[in-house]
């Protein structure tokens, strides 16, 4: 009997060293501690035995028992161990490769606010439109009701072109993108064209090199009550500020009667300039309706087409909003005023993000 026990122990255990999965090891247990396994029988038959051999018996037949549960066990937590040790491998993941380097650029002010400009007039129905900076006199001056001899033309500090085709001008303002626009395409029309322009002027509040904002509507019973509004509505999402107060002064431009200057309601608490009410005023822009000559210039009926344009100075929008002092600075390219003011690439502007970040 002892002779068998050693022999069956010998086996059970060769063949739980020789698997190599769970379902070998599975089968070692059944085989013998299974319900009818070789070692459940010797169990079972001890209690067909005489006392005595039963006595004598038992203590081997339950340590081979133990003592093959233990490796079957052990052997499991062996595989187990294995497995998870080579799926760890398999999946493994190196946490040491560098993250990207954060963007060390900025957004300037200006193209902030001309994304800002071109999400808030979107939502009102204008369109983004674009002319040359290099410009014929004509759509600078003359179709704008400027002719040669005007003396509006002095006011423009003009810079002519030397070498260039006959009466080619930096673009003084972004007003012939009017022209452009009404030639080349049919009314109705509601555009927005921001830009940069050139005049020949430099000082603490002045850059040659300067942005415009030019708007133009033309319809079918447009008036200035349209024009109010749209400028109203615009500066109040603009500012983020409610309590909106415009003021419109009676001016003279040639391309526009009547012309108006527009000066938006501020205070200066402790110094501090708060865009609403009407405890002081800035002007922000000019505008009015579109001159009849300006429209029969290009080819459109005045008597059926009419509407309104405003030409608004960026630079300063940005100034006003973003609490800038130095127009100069703008254009200085000095990296710590960029990193100071400048907008992350990522950021931006929507009508429901906010455009008053
Ligand atoms: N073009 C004008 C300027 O540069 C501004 C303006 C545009 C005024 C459109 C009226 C209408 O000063």
């Amino acid at each position: 009997m002892a002779a068998d026990l050693d022999a069956l122990r010998a086996r059970y255990l060769a063949d739980l060293a020789a698997a190599s999965t769970p379902d070998s090891v599975e089968a070692v247990r059944v085989a013998a501690l299974g319900k009818s396994g070789t070692v459940t029988a010797l169990l079972k038959s001890l209690g067909g035995l005489a006392a005595d051999e039963r006595l004598r018996l038992a203590p081997a037949y339950q340590a081979l028992r133990e003592e093959l549960a233990g490796a079957i066990e052990a052997k499991k937590a062996a595989l187990e161990a294995a497995a998870l040790e080579a799926r760890l491998a398999a999946e493994r993941m190196d946490m040491s490769l560098p993250v990207l380097p954060e963007p060390t650029g900025s957004i300037h002010p200006i193209a902030r606010v001309m994304d800002e400009l071109a999400e808030i007039f979107a939502d009102l129905g204008f369109a983004v439109a674009e002319g040359p900076e290099i410009e014929d006199d004509w759509h600078n001056f003359t179709a704008l009701n400027i002719p040669p001899e005007h003396p509006a033309r002095a006011m423009h500090d003009t810079f002519y072109l030397a070498g260039a085709p006959e009466g080619r001008v930096l673009r003084t303002h972004t007003s012939p993108v009017q022209i452009r626009t009404m030639t080349g395409g049919t009314p109705p029309i509601r555009i927005i064209a921001p830009g940069r322009v050139y005049r020949s002027d430099s000082d603490a509040t002045h850059t040659p090199m300067f942005h415009q904002v030019e708007g133009l509507v033309i319809d079918r019973d447009t008036h200035m009550g349209h024009l109010k509004w749209t400028l109203e509505t615009f500066v109040q999402a603009f500012f983020g500020v409610d309590d909106v107060v415009l003021r419109l002064r009676p001016s003279f431009f040639p391309f526009t009667e009547p012309s108006v200057e527009v000066d938006v309601g501020c205070s200066w608490e402790g110094g501090r300039l708060a865009i609403g009410g009407s405890a002081s005023w800035l002007e922000i822009l000019g505008a009015g309706m579109v001159h009849p000559k300006v429209i029969s210039n290009c080819g459109l009926d005045p008597t059926e087409w009419q509407g309104f344009a405003f030409g608004c100075g960026i630079d300063r929008l940005a100034m006003l909003k973003y609490g800038m002092t130095d127009l100069r600075a703008f254009f200085d390219a000095d990296l710590r005023w960029l990193r100071h003011y400048g907008f992350r690439a990522l950021d931006v502007p929507t009508l429901s993000g906010g455009v008053s970040a």
